[in-house]
C-alpha cells in the first residue's frame, strides 16, 4: 500500500493521532476554532495547503467550501472545537485531510444527520451532505454528550 497517512480521530479526544508506514510526518496546521474569524483563518490556512499541494482552483473553492461548512457547525453546535489540516500521501497520490472535531452535544441519529435538508436549528441542512459531495472520502463519529469528530479528505487527480 505504500505510505499511508490517516488522520484518526475520536469524540473527546483532543489529539490527533497519525499512522504511517514510515516515520515521514505529514504536514500539519491545527486551527481552534470559536468564532468567524477563526473560521475565515481556517479557510485561508486550507486554501494555501491546498494550494501548496497543487490542487487546482476548482478544488480550492471545494475544500475551503468544505472547511466553512465543518467550522460553522462547531460555532453553531458546539461553540468551540478545532479543525485539523494535515497533508497527506498515499502512495503516489497527494492529497489534504480535514478533520473537525469538537466536544459539544454530539448527534443522536447521524443518518438523519446526513441527509439532505435535516437541520435541528431550522437552517438549510445542507451543510454536511454537501461537505460530503465537495470532497472524496468522508468519515464522521459522534458520540450524544460527548462531541462530534468528521474527517474528510480530497486527492489530487
Ligand atoms: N458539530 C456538530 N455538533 C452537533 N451537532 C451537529 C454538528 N454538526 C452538525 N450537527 C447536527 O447535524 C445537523 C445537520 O448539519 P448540517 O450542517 O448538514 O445542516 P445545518 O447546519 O442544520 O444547516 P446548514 O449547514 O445548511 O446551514 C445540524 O442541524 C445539527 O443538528
Ligand atoms: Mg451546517
Amino acid at each position: 500500500m505504500g505510505d499511508y497517512f490517516v488522520a484518526h480521530q475520536e469524540p473527546g479526544s483532543r489529539r490527533v493521532r497519525k499512522f504511517s508506514r514510515d516515520n515521514h510526518s505529514p504536514r500539519e496546521c491545527v486551527i481552534k476554532i470559536e468564532s468567524d474569524a477563526d473560521v475565515v483563518i481556517a479557510r485561508r490556512k486550507g486554501r494555501s495547503m491546498a494550494a501548496d499541494i497543487g490542487f487546482e482552483p476548482r478544488d480550492l473553492t471545494r475544500i475551503t467550501a468544505a472547511i466553512s461548512e465543518l467550522a460553522r457547525n462547531i460555532i453553531a453546535y458546539a461553540k468551540r472545537g478545532e479543525i485539523v489540516l494535515l497533508s497527506i500521501d498515499q502512495e503516489k497520490r497527494q492529497g489534504i485531510a480535514v478533520v473537525s472535531r469538537d466536544d459539544g452535544p454530539g448527534i443522536r441519529d447521524l443518518s438523519q444527520a446526513m441527509r439532505d435538508g435535516f437541520s435541528t436549528s431550522g437552517r438549510l441542512g445542507l451543510g454536511l451532505p454537501g461537505v460530503k459531495r465537495l470532497m472524496d472520502e468522508f468519515e464522521i463519529v459522534s458520540e450524544p454528550g460527548r462531541g462530534t469528530a468528521v474527517t474528510v479528505r480530497k486527492w489530487k487527480s
